[in-house]
């Protein structure tokens, strides 16, 4: 027997036992002689004490020791001598007093201490993700990771959800990224596709009558960086029959009450406010607005437009708007920071950026200042809730961008000025998206989810030959901290539905029954209703831990450059692999 007791199980009840342990050495300190070896596994750590009056040898061998060796000891638990308990340790109040020591595997110096308080690059850190796993707060991490996923389990099965596996070497599945593929061998020429999602499969599952499926799943997406995607990342895929939007987002509801006091063990909001996708558009100038400080977007065009300043009442004119937002205690910001915030927003299409403060004359200052009567800036300051102290932050714009681009400044200087509370958690549905989406490059409509998502009937009918981009869908997302945790719809159930809404975006009739027959087929032998959702595993981690990169919960992720950097892919592969997938050549 390797060891009688794990490192994080000693406690006042075990004095007087012989016990067994086997871990790392975390520490290892001499004092006058007496040697402290912290041992440490995935439960905890212990104190182990060798001291030279009772067994000289044995001490000199502990002190050989280093820290990320692996050992086994023996000894007897003692309770520790007054003073020197460890209260912010589990096992602190107890002792091992060292008896004998058994090296089991050496370790050369480590390129990466898990003890260290330093943190390490991150490319460090993935190219030594073993030694970097050791770090108790990866272990924390995964750990709640596992505790979620349990408890995801739970309800689902409690709810009456049943678990099925759907394959990963399919066809194409749309949700808008590269698929990754897969040659095969048997079939020259011929490629599998990894899902990007179960999208089309957990349909079927609904036609078969599988009322209520749900499956933690892989999914593989091949597209460019962004923050917190990952080419490979889990979700927690649901589907239900016969359901309405509220009947989902009843049961999302239930279980994100479940985590919140199972998992964070923290009490979930009363209410989860929905917030239509154009009010969070024009408030947070996004679709996953963060609500854990103020400083929403105003529109103050009404309020400025026809007092003669060009840039404004030319925007305005043209069909435009003004908007703004304070910027609490910045408004000490110097010419050249508030010049480089105008280059962010100049970078991201927008023509400039304002700022509304009053001079050390107590005058409005800058160019509003000059342009604009003070009465009306008063009434602005006051619309924005200006301070002393604050700044307001303007710009004007034809398009909707002004919107976005003012979002992200608002999300950029929170960030750099701590103005998030991080001590809440902020969780709302966006419903109401629009259907779809104008594709400048391709010239056509993309859907805005998935193109299997019922649009909002009234408003397809109203809108879908006059003007497309009015028409709703009936989807959802849940944003969480400002992240999108999870997002679903009510799906169509319908096939000549679906062929209309194949056709709404550019995909012909030969194209959509090349890729999509099988759906189209299925859904003519006797589809129910049906509607879902998928979360995302790592954000939801990744916000119950209070990270704030969901490389931090993921086990072995890709770096931003989809590398996975200590076993190397990709990779080439021998010839002889690619002559057998007929590749060789190519
Ligand atoms: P969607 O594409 O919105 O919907 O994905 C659902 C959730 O998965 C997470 N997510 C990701 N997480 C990490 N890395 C990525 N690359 C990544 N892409 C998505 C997000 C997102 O909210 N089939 C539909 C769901 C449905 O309609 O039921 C789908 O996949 O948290």
């Amino acid at each position: 027997m390797y060891r009688t007791h794990h490192c994080g199980q000693l406690r006042k009840e075990h004095i007087g036992e012989e016990v067994t342990l086997a871990g790392w050495v975390s520490r290892i300190r001499d004092l006058g002689g007496v040697i402290f070896v912290s041992l440490r596994d995935r439960y905890g750590k212990t104190q182990v004490v060798f001291d030279p009056t009772e067994n000289a040898d044995l001490t000199n061998e502990a002190k050989r020791l280093r820290s990320e060796w692996v050992v086994q000891l023996k000894g007897t638990v003692r309770q520790r001598p007054d003073g020197g308990e460890n209260r912010e340790m589990a096992t602190g109040e107890v002792e091992v007093f060292g008896g004998s020591l058994h090296v089991i595997s050496a370790c050369e110096t480590p390129p990466l201490q898990p003890e260290d308080e330093f943190e390490p690059s991150e490319e460090h850190r993935l190219r030594y993700r073993y030694l970097d796993l050791r770090r108790e707060r990866m272990q924390r991490n995964l750990q709640l990771r596992h505790r979620m996923l349990q408890t995801v389990r739970s309800y689902f099965s409690s709810n009456e959800f049943i678990e099925i596996e759907t394959p990963f070497l399919t066809r194409s599945t749309p949700e808008g990224a590269r698929d990754f593929l897969v040659p095969s061998r048997l079939h020259p020429g011929q490629w599998y596709s990894l899902p990007q999602s179960p999208q089309t499969y957990k349909q079927i599952l609904m036609i078969a009558g599988y009322d209520r499926y749900f499956q933690v799943v892989r999914c593989f997406r091949d597209e460019d960086f962004r923050a917190n995607r990952q080419p490979e990342f889990t979700q927690i895929d649901v589907e239900m029959t016969f359901v309405h939007q509220d009947d989902v987002l009843a049961v999302v509801e239930g279980l994100m009450k479940q985590i919140f006091i199972e998992v964070l063990d923290t009490e979930f909001p009363e209410r989860i406010d929905r917030l239509p996708y154009d009010e969070s558009i024009r408030r947070f100038g996004s679709d996953k607005p963060d609500r854990r400080f103020g400083s929403e977007l105003v529109d103050i065009g009404d309020e400025l437009n026809g007092h003669g300043f060009g840039v404004i009442d030319k925007t305005i004119a043209s069909g435009g708007g003004v908007v703004a937002f304070r910027a609490p205690g910045l408004g000490g910001l110097s010419r050249k920071e508030l010049s480089i915030l105008e280059s962010f927003v100049k970078e991201r299409g927008l023509g400039g950026l304002m700022p509304l403060r009053k001079g050390q004359d107590g005058n409005w200052s800058g160019p509003l200042g000059k342009f604009l009567p003070a009465d009306r800036l008063d009434v602005v300051a006051e619309k924005l809730g200006l301070q002393d102290g604050d700044i307001g932050l303007v710009a004007a714009d034809a398009g909707m961008r002004r919107y976005e681009v003012m979002g992200m400044l608002r999300l950029k200087l929170a960030r750099e000025n701590d103005w998030i509370d991080k001590k809440v958690h902020d969780i709302l549905w966006v419903t109401e998206f629009p259907m779809v989406e104008w594709n400048e490059d391709e010239n056509r409509w993309d859907a805005l989810h998935h193109p299997f998502t019922a649009p909002d009937p009234e408003s397809w009918n109203q809108y879908r030959e006059s003007d497309p981009s009015k028409i709703k869908s009936q989807a959802y997302d849940l944003v969480w901290n400002g992240e999108e945790a999870a997002g679903g719809s009510i799906r169509i159930h319908n096939s000549e539905m679906q062929e209309q809404v194949f056709e709404l975006i550019g995909l012909s009739k030969e194209e959509a029954r090349n890729r999509f027959n099988f759906l189209l087929e299925a859904l003519k032998y006797g589809a129910p209703p049906h509607g879902g959702i998928a979360f995302g595993v790592d954000r939801m981690v990744m916000n119950a831990t209070g990270e704030s990169s969901i490389r931090d919960v993921i086990a072995f992720p890709k770096t931003t450059a989809a590398v996975a950097l200590f076993e190397g892919a990709p990779s080439s592969v021998d010839e002889k692999q690619l002559t057998e997938l007929h590749l060789k050549g190519i």
